[in-house]
C-alpha cells in the first residue's frame, strides 16, 4: 500500500551509536604553523621586497595548484557497508580483507585464535578483527558499527561492518546511511539462508532499509560455501539466488544493473583477492570480490551543487570538529558554510580525510572538519553544514510518499500514529498528520482523497537530493515504512 503522507516532528534529534573507534577524536596535528611567506623570508633574505613578495606569491599558488592536482588525483573514495542476517559471516569477511591487505599479520591471527578458543567461540578469531570490544567478542555478535579501510587498485574503501542482529537495526541504519555502496551478506549454510529470509528476518529489512537509506549498488556475498552442508553446491547458490532475485526487485533494485551475485567463503578467504581456485568450485568462472568492488561505479553526483554535509558526530579537539560524509558539492580551507537547522555561520579551519589533511575535499569523502564559530554543544546529529548561497532546507512538516512494510499486530496507521524517524543521520520522533490519498499499486495514481501525522530538521525532496530525501519508520524496534520526500513545507533556509 502507498500513502502520501504529512509528517510532524515532536521531540529533538538523538545522536546515533557509532563504535568506540569511530567515536574517538583520532588526534588531529596542529594547525599550520609559521605563514608561508614567513618562511619564504627566513629562506631567502630579502633584497627587493616587491619582488620578493611576487615570488612568494607565485611560489605559494604553484604549490597550492600542486596539491590539487594531487588530490584531483587521488583514487576515488567508496564506503561499502556490510549488511545482512545476524551470523552471517560479514565481520568474518571485514576480518579476512584486513589479512589479505596485509593489515593483520599472522601473530595478530594466533592472538585472535587463543582469545576466542579461550571464550569457546573458536570460529569467530577473523571476525574478532572487526568485533573490538569484550561485548561484541563474547557473544559473537557485532553491536555497533565497524570501520576498516582497504584499498584496490582504482578505489579506497572505508568497509563499515553493520550488525546484523535485529536489536541493533538502528546503527545498522547509521551505517547504511553513510554508505554507496552494499555487501548483502547470506549464509548458505543449511537452514541459515531460510531464517535469514523469512519475515522477520534480517535479510529482507536490511535490503529495504539499504534500498532507502540510498545504497544504490549491492553485491550478494554467497557466503560460507565452504560449510560441509552446502560444499560449493552449484544447486545451493543458485537456489539461494532464484529466491533474492524477485524480492530485490521488488525492493527496488535492478537486478541486472545494481546487483551481482558472487559465492565466496569469508572463513578461508576463497574468491576474496584472487579468482576462484577451480579446484574448490570448477563452476564459476566470475569475477573476485575484490574485482567487482574494484569496478563498480555509483551514479554520478553533481559536482557543483551546493555544499551538503550531514553531520553524523561532533567533538571539541582546538575549537569545534564534525565528522560526517559529503553529499553534494565541495568544501576548501577558508570556506563560510552555515550549520542547519540553526543557522550559525561558521568558517572552516582545517580538513581531514582519513589521517591525511588536505585542502580541498569532494562528495563521497569521509570527512573530520574543523570549524569555527560554534560550540560542539550547540550542535547535534542530524544538523547539516551547508553552503551559505543555498543552504538546506530546514523544515517542522513534509509530504511523503510512503510503502508500508509490516505493522505491528493492532496497529491502525492513521492520523496521530506516532513512529522513529531516520533520515541521512537524522534520529527523530514524529507524528502522522494526515493521510492525504491511497495510491493504487496497479495506476500508480491517487485512489481517493484521505489524510494522516515537529521541532525542525534538515530534509530535501528525494527528486532533489536523493541521499537527503529517503527515509525509514520504525516502531516498536521494527520497521513499519520507507518514504520519499515529495515536498517540504514550513521550510526555512533563509541564511
Ligand atoms: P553479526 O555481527 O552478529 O550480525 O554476525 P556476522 O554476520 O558479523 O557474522 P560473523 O562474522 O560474526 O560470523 C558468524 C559465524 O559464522 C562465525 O562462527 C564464523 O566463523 C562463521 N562464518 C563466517 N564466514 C564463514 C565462512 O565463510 N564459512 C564458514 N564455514 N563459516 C563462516
Ligand atoms: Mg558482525
Amino acid at each position: 500500500m502507498l500513502i502520501l503522507i504529512i509528517l510532524i516532528l515532536d521531540i529533538y534529534p538523538c545522536f546515533t551509536d557509532l563504535k568506540d573507534e569511530v567515536r574517538e577524536s583520532t588526534p588531529i596535528p596542529d594547525a599550520q604553523q609559521a605563514s608561508e611567506d614567513h618562511e619564504q623570508k627566513m629562506l631567502h633574505p630579502v633584497h627587493n621586497p616587491a619582488k620578493a613578495r611576487e615570488k612568494a606569491a607565485q611560489g605559494k599558488a604553484a604549490k597550492e595548484e600542486a596539491e590539487e592536482v594531487a588530490e584531483a588525483n587521488k583514487k576515488r573514495h567508496l564506503n561499502v557497508v556490510f549488511i545482512g542476517h545476524v551470523d552471517a559471516g560479514k565481520s568474518t569477511i571485514g576480518g579476512q580483507i584486513l589479512f589479505l591487505s596485509g593489515q593483520v599479520d599472522d601473530r595478530q591471527i594466533q592472538k585472535y585464535e587463543k582469545e576466542a578458543k579461550e571464550k569457546s567461540r573458536e570460529s569467530w578469531y577473523m571476525a574478532y578483527i572487526m568485533d573490538t570490544n569484550e561485548e561484541e567478542r563474547a557473544k559473537g555478535k557485532t553491536v555497533e558499527v565497524g570501520r576498516a579501510h582497504f584499498e584496490t587498485e582504482t578505489t579506497r574503501f572505508t568497509i563499515l561492518d553493520a550488525p546484523g542482529h535485529k536489536s541493533y537495526v538502528p546503527n545498522m541504519i547509521s551505517g547504511a546511511s553513510q554508505a554507496d555502496i552494499g555487501v548483502l551478506v547470506i549464509s548458505a549454510r543449511k537452514g541459515e539462508f531460510e531464517t535469514g529470509y523469512e519475515r522477520g528476518g534480517q535479510t529482507r529489512e536490511h535490503v529495504q532499509l539499504a534500498k532507502t537509506l540510498g545504497v544504490s549498488k549491492l553485491v550478494v556475498a554467497v557466503n560460507k560455501m565452504d560449510d560441509p552442508t552446502v560444499n560449493w553446491s552449484k544447486k545451493r547458490y543458485d537456489e539461494i539466488e532464484q529466491n533474492m532475485v524477485p524480492f530485490l526487485k521488488t525492493s527496488g533494485y535492478n537486478t541486472k544493473k545494481d546487483v551481482i551475485f558472487l559465492p565466496i567463503s569469508g572463513l578461508m578467504g576463497v574468491n576474496i583477492d584472487k579468482n576462484m581456485d577451480r579446484d574448490v568450485c570448477p563452476w564459476f568462472s566470475g569475477p573476485s570480490f575484490f574485482e567487482v568492488l574494484n569496478a563498480i561505479e555509483v551514479p554520478p553526483r553533481d559536482p557543483n551543487g551546493p555544499f551538503r554535509m550531514p553531520i553524523i558526530d561532533k567533538f571539541k579537539d582546538m575549537g569545534t570538529v564534525v565528522m560526517g560524509k559529503v553529499e553534494s558539492g565541495s568544501i576548501r580551507e577558508g570556506d563560510s558554510l552555515i550549520v542547519m537547522p540553526n543557522k550559525e555561520h561558521v568558517k572552516v579551519v582545517a580538513i581531514y580525510c582519513d589521517e591525511d589533511k588536505v585542502k580541498r575535499a569532494g562528495q563521497g569523502e569521509n570527512l573530520r572538519v574543523r570549524i569555527t564559530g560554534i560550540e560542539d554543544e550547540d550542535i547535534l546529529a542530524g544538523f547539516v553544514l551547508s553552503s551559505t548561497v543555498k543552504p538546506v532546507p530546514a523544515v517542522t512538516e513534509f509530504v511523503a510518499q510512503l510503502q508500508i512494510i509490516e505493522l505491528p499486530d493492532n496497529a491502525i496507521f492513521t492520523a496521530g500514529y506516532k513512529a522513529i524517524l531516520h533520515i541521512h543521520a537524522v534520529v527523530e520522533e514524529c507524528e502522522i498528520i494526515e493521510l492525504i490519498s491511497q495510491i493504487d499499486m496497479k495506476t500508480r495514481k491517487p485512489m481517493k482523497k484521505k489524510k494522516l501525522c515537529i521541532n525542525s530538521i534538515c530534509v530535501e525532496k528525494f527528486s532533489d537530493f536523493l541521499q537527503l530525501g529517503r527515509f525509514t519508520l520504525r516502531t516498536e524496534g521494527k520497521t513499519i515504512a520507507v518514504g520519499k520526500v515529495t515536498a517540504l513545507s514550513g521550510a526555512s533556509s533563509s541564511a
